[in-house]
Parts: structure tokens; C-alpha cells; sequence
């Protein structure tokens, strides 16, 4: 855990819905560990939650009566359920069990808990935890991307052996891991106020025929969370992206394009509309080729033997847009996604598109213990610049999206104009 990190954004008011699970033991800890950051602590404890933990020790713990019920009136004439969820700074979910998400999906409001979320105008951030079944069981997965792309901070959840018996994901993050990630939350936010973004994300299609396109396998879950990352940075950030499996972010543009030059036009009407953009962040993963001509209509198999394919070579858009002009964004910065040799070929890359920062991953079959880069949850990156190479632990692509964003943020605190 980065302790300066804890130690920034302390002093706050979190208002801690506690779900029914086993993890709910672990919230004792987080909420000792908060106060001690600074932080205050108020409680609404689930139902569910009431039969893991008792209001007695959260209360000791937490020094502030807990809330419980929707219609208590003594509650509810001393601090109501609006003016409590208004109250806080930050509602933090934990555990978020699959029930308590899937209610915050729907927007259904029959307890204090879901009530009080679906009033609230407040960061909400969640840390789930569940047995791997219902965490993989698409109703889940469909929820969390939902609730991502509504602007809510998911924590984990972490692998390892469960209550259950079972191993896999579905373990609470540990207090010192939510801890970090609140400090970050509290960093981050609306540090930079006032500045523009740009980011690619996706894949780019290239059609062949009317039917048939060369694609890759970006997912566009990193890109779409560094755009999510510097939006709740106070960023009016504009995302490009090529066709994903992803909603839409919220709280910022997007612009869908499908291939690579529809994506450089989009990035450059979205450069040129406005003030100089302070931000551009390349993470599409933009097709290197396209097909010369495009037949009209769809290619039959026939006795001639498969077509032959002309290649054309696609614009860079991470090199135009890091082309020194006057419209060029202060900071630009692009990925590296290589299978071997990473450090070397991400460094040249940087200096041969003229990049400030590249993010070099390894997206080899054996990255991320084996799990891969593709559509994972997980990222290994390096942090280059013209002086430095930093190697980052593996972690979420929301993980490194914030971290990201941290480091932009602290270029920007140094001197607005300066270049990086
Ligand atoms: O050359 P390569 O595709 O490995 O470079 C990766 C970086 O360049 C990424 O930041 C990617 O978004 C960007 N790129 C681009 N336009 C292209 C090809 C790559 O913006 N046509």
C-alpha cells in the first residue's frame, strides 16, 4: 500500500453500506483503518449485513449511531435518508453482494441502503464480494459494466480460496487495498478541473467487403477506463472509439467511429473545436492496414481460389496528433502493445512518433500469470518517458487507468504550461 497516498484525501465523510457477507468481518478493520487516515465514518448496515456484524460494533468502531431502516422516524426526523446519502462525500459499498448490485443496477430503492443510492448526487465506489459462480455469471457481469459505465468505482474483487470451499474471484479486496483506492478516488477528483482530453480506445475495423472487416482483439477496457479515470478527474474528456463490447462511459463525449481514418478525422475535428487540448491519450489499438479497395459487394468463394487482399498502410493517428504545430495537445500519450522485447521497441516507438509518455504492455499469451491482455480485467504495463522507465505491478486496467491519471495530474500541478 502507498502510504502517502492514504494520507492525501483524509479528512473526509464516507458513509459505509455494509451488505450481507461473509466479507462484512472485514469491514471492522476498514472502518478502524479509515478513521485513523482521518476520514469519518457513519453506517447504514444492511439487513443482510445485520446478520454478519453486529450495529454494536460498528457503532464502537465507527463512533456514530448506525443507520438501519428506511422508515424510522427517529432517523429520519434527526438526519433523513436524503440528507444522509447528501451528506457524505463518498458512499462506499462493502461487500457489494451480487443482490445489492444487481438492485443498484435496476435502481430499485426498497431499503435504506438501496434508497440512499439511488438518491445520492455523490462518488459511489463498491467493492464486491460474492462465490466466483455469481461473479462470472453474465446477470453480474452485465450489472458491474453498467454500473462502471454510470461513473461507479468497482474494488475487486481479488482470487484466492473462498468461505465456500471454491477458489477463483469473489474475495473482498483487503481494508488496505480500499483504502488505497479511496485515497486515490480523493486525489483524483477534480484535480484537473478545467482541462481537455482526447482518447482513442477500441479496435478499428477495416472492411474487406460488405460483410467481412480485419479487426484485432482490443477489447477497449483500458482506453475506456483512462477516459472514465480523467473524467472523474474533472477532465472534459472526449473519447474516439472503434467498435467494443462496452456502454458508454458517462459524464463524457463519445464519438464511435469503425475505421482507422474515420478515427484520425474524429480525433482531429475533436482537437481543433476548442481551446488547445491539454490531454491526448492514444490507447486504440488502430488496424496498421486497410484494404485498397473495398469490393461493393460481398466476395464469393468461386473457382478463381481465395481473392487476393491489397494492403494499404493506415494514418498513425498517435503520430499526427504528436506532430509539432501550434494545435499540438500539451501532453500526448500513446501505448506499445508488444509481444517480445517490450522496453526496447515501446522506447524507439515513443521517439519515432514523437510521443511525451508511452505505456508499453505485454500482451504475450503468457502475460498477467497466463491469464492474458485481450478482454482481461488485468494489465502489466511500463511507464516510459524521454527520461525514465518505471515497471508497474500488475493490476486492473482501472488501476492503472488511475494511476495513469495521477501522473498527469502531478505534471500538470508542476507548471500548466510547461512541457512535460
Ligand atoms: O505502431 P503501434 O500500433 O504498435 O503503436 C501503438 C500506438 O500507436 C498506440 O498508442 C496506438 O493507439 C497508436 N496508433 C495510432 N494509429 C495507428 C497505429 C497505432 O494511433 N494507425
Amino acid at each position: 500500500m502507498d502510504t502517502d497516498n492514504v494520507k492525501i484525501g483524509s479528512g473526509r465523510k464516507i458513509l459505509l453500506i455494509v451488505g450481507g457477507g461473509i466479507a462484512a468481518y472485514k469491514v471492522l478493520d476498514l472502518i478502524r483503518r479509515l478513521r485513523e487516515v482521518g476520514h469519518e465514518v457513519r453506517c447504514v448496515l444492511t439487513a443482510g449485513g445485520a446478520e454478519f456484524v453486529t450495529p454494536l460494533s460498528l457503532a464502537a468502531l465507527s463512533g456514530n449511531k448506525i443507520y438501519k431502516d428506511l422508515f424510522d422516524p427517529t432517523d429520519e426526523h434527526e438526519m433523513g435518508h436524503i440528507q444522509l446519502s447528501r451528506w457524505a462525500d463518498l458512499l462506499l459499498v462493502a461487500p457489494a453482494t451480487a443482490d445489492l448490485i444487481a438492485k443498484m443496477t435496476m435502481g430499485l430503492a426498497g431499503d435504506l441502503a438501496t434508497a440512499m443510492l439511488l438518491a445520492t448526487n455523490k462518488s459511489v465506489v463498491i467493492a464486491p464480494a460474492m462465490n466466483v459462480r455469481m461473479w462470472e455469471h453474465p446477470a453480474t457481469v452485465a450489472n458491474i459494466a453498467t454500473l462502471r459505465s454510470r461513473g461507479i468505482k468497482v474494488i475487486g474483487p481479488e482470487e484466492g480460496d473462498m468461505a465456500c470451499g471454491e477458489y477463483g474471484f469473489g474475495r473482498m479486496s483487503e481494508p488496505s487495498v480500499i483504502l488505497a483506492a479511496i485515497a486515490q478516488h480523493f486525489q483524483l477528483s477534480g484535480r484537473l478541473h478545467g482541462r481537455r482530453a482526447l482518447v482513442t480506445s477500441g479496435p478499428t475495423w477495416e472492411p474487406i467487403d460488405p460483410v467481412r472487416a480485419i479487426v484485432n482483439r482490443s477489447s477497449g477496457r483500458q482506453g475506456h477506463a483512462i477516459a472514465t479515470a480523467l473524467a472523474s478527474a474533472g477532465v472534459t474528456t472526449t473519447l474516439v472509439t472503434g467498435p467494443t463490447a462496452l456502454r458508454d462511459p458517462q459524464g463524457l463525449e463519445v464519438i464511435h467511429v469503425e475505421t482507422a481514418r474515420d478515427m484520425l478525422a474524429a480525433c482531429i475535428i475533436a482537437r481543433d473545436r476548442g481551446p488547445i487540448l491539454d490531454i491526448a491519450v492514444c490507447a486504440a489499438a488502430v488496424a496498421d492496414w486497410r484494404i485498397d479497395d473495398v469490393a461493393p459487394q460481398k466476395l464469393k468463394k468461386g473457382n478463381r481460389g481465395p481473392p487476393q487482399l491489397k494492403l494499404t498502410e493506415n494514418p498513425d493517428i498517435l503520430e499526427n496528433l504528436s506532430q509539432q504545430g501550434n494545435r499540438r495537445p500539451r501532453l500526448v500519450i500513446g501505448f506499445a502493445a508488444e509481444t517480445e522485447d517490450l522496453i526496447r521497441a515501446a522506447q524507439e516507438k515513443r521517439y519515432r512518433k514523437g510521443c511525451d509518455w508511452i505505456i508499453a504492455n505485454d500482451v504475450s499469451a503468457s502475460a498477467n500469470k497466463g491469464r492474458g491482455t485481450f478482454g482481461g480485467d488485468l494489465n502489466t504495463v511500463h511507464f516510459i518517458t524521454a527520461t525514465t522507465t518505471e515497471a508497474w505491478p500488475m493490476a486492473s486496467k482501472d488501476s492503472v487507468a488511475l494511476r495513469l491519471v495521477d501522473r498527469i495530474a502531478e505534471t500538470f500541478g508542476v507548471s500548466h504550461d510547461q512541457h512535460p
